[in-house]
Order: C-alpha cells, then structure tokens, then sequence
C-alpha cells in the first residue's frame, strides 16, 4: 500500500508515521508538508518514506508530486491551521484569528488536495479526514462556543463526502472524530484542557493517540467501514490491532 499523509510533523501525524514505517504492507509513505521533515531516527526502513515540501497548496499540484503520489492508495488528512489545544481553552482566540485563513487551510487545502490526489490515486482510494468531536456538519444547528469554525470545518466534511459519493466506488471516504487525544510527549492533551471540554461539552471521550492512528491505517488498509468514526470505535480498533509494544512510549 502506498500511504499519503498530511500534517505528518503533527502530533497525531507524526504517530502515523511511526506506525506506517514498522507495518510491512505499507510500502510507501508520502508526507506532503510545508516545512522539511525526516523520518524518525529510529525507522527500520526509512528508505519507504518520502517528503515532498508543497508551497503553493492551492495551485495544479507539481509533476513531481503527481509523480510521487501516483498509485496512491490512500491518505490520512491531518492538516489544520489551529491549535486545538489552545482553541479548547481559548474560544475568544478564534475571533482574534484571520478566519478567511484558517478556512482556506482547513477546507480549500482540503478539497483541491483530495481533487488532486484522486486524479493519480488507484482505484479505490480511500481519504480519512481527521476531524473532531465538536465539529458541526449541521449548518443550520446554532452553537453557542466557536460556532463560525466548528461549521466551516463540518462543511470540509459535507463536502469531501460529497465527492466521495459522486466518485464512488472509486472513492471512498471517512472522518475520525476524536474526542480528547491522549499520549506522550508535550503536544498530548493535558488534563486542563479536558477539564475545560468537560465543562462546557459534558462527557469528552478520549482516545489514545497510537490507537487513533492504527485505527486509521486500519481502516486505509482493510476498508473504510463507516462514517463517522468516533472515539470509541477508534480505541476499539485501535485497540485490536496494537500490540503493548507498539504503543508511543
Ligand atoms: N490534538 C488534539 O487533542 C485533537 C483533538 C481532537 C481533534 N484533533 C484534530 O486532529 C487533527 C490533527 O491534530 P494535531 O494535534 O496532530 O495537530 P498539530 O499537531 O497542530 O498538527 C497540525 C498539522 O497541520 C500542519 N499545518 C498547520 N498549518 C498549516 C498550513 N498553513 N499549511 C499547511 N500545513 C499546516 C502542521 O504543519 P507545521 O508543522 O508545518 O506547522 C502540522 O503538520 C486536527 O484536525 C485536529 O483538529 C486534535
């Protein structure tokens, strides 16, 4: 399988590619970013992984990057312009924010990429979209918290599905909504965060980090099973594909 991951030097990106380089049906990684990145020094076959710096996210995408996505048999989207963690806490931060941005990077990246990538993809080929449990697909349901971005990103997921539905079965598409992100390391969620969701959302669900991503690759691998994907169905997948040992230690 050839994966395509976006927003890879993120925390959950970068989770991804850790598991993607061990799993032996992955052949070929392309991580398409907007700043170098290398594969971790630890990788058993770094050589399967590719990084292609992409400038222009809006133009034709290069020959060169067709080039090296072509065959592509799946991508795991991770990309967003926020800092979720911060957005969680600091609703008053995304009326300070330049939302025609924040809107061209997480919905236009989003559309013209998945556009691009079908083009030279295989047949199927399968898009997770990593989401978030508060993201409002409904444009007619008011919100009281952060209305404007939980919309616009609940139409990057009406619309790439959308696609996906006028190409299928060619296409096939599906978005991870995860609650609250657990792991190791200074970007996992820290339990004020969770605290402050609590308050305001109610119950948050909570998934851990490697088994968000193995549910993923799971789902590129095997077959996209359903949409959404919520927290629970992510640990439980991600849950029976993990070993201990492969766990983010
Ligand atoms: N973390 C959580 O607790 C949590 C909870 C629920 C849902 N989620 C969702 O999960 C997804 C991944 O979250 P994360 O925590 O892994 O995010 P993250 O660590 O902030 O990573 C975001 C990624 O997006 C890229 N990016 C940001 N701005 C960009 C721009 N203008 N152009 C191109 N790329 C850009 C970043 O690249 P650079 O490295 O170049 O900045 C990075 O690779 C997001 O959709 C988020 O909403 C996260």
């Amino acid at each position: 399988m050839k994966l395509i991951v976006v927003g890879a030097t993120g925390f959950v990106g970068g989770e991804v590619v850790r598991q993607a380089l061990c799993n032996p049906a992955i052949a070929s990684i392309v991580a398409i970013t907007r700043r170098a990145m290398q594969p971790p020094a630890d990788a058993v076959d770094a050589s399967k992984f590719r990084c292609f710096v992409l400038e222009d996210w809006l133009s034709p995408y290069p020959q060169s990057l067709k080039v090296l996505i072509e065959g592509a048999d799946a991508c795991i989207w991770l990309n967003q312009s926020l800092d979720t963690r911060s957005l969680a806490i600091t609703p008053s931060q995304s009326r300070n924010m330049d939302f025609a941005y924040v809107t061209e990077v997480c919905h236009d990246y989003t559309i013209h990429a998945l556009e691009s990538m079908v083009a030279v993809a295989n047949k199927p080929f399968r898009f997770i979209y990593v989401s978030g449990i508060l993201i409002e697909r409904d444009q007619t349901k008011e919100l009281p918290y952060l209305a404007e971005y939980r919309h616009m990103r609940g139409r990057t997921e009406n619309a790439l599905l959308d696609f996906a539905q006028r190409a299928a079965p060619n296409v096939q598409a599906t978005v991870a909504k995860p609650g609250a992100i657990d792991g190791l390391g200074p970007k996992a969620t820290p339990d004020a965060i969770i605290k402050a969701l609590f308050q305001i959302f109610g119950h948050t669900p909570r998934v851990h980090v490697s088994e968000l991503a193995a549910a993923m690759i799971d789902q590129c691998q095997h077959g996209i099973t359903e949409d959404p994907l919520w927290s629970d169905k992510l640990s439980e997948i991600g849950k029976r594909v993990l070993r201990e040992e492969d766990y983010l230690r």
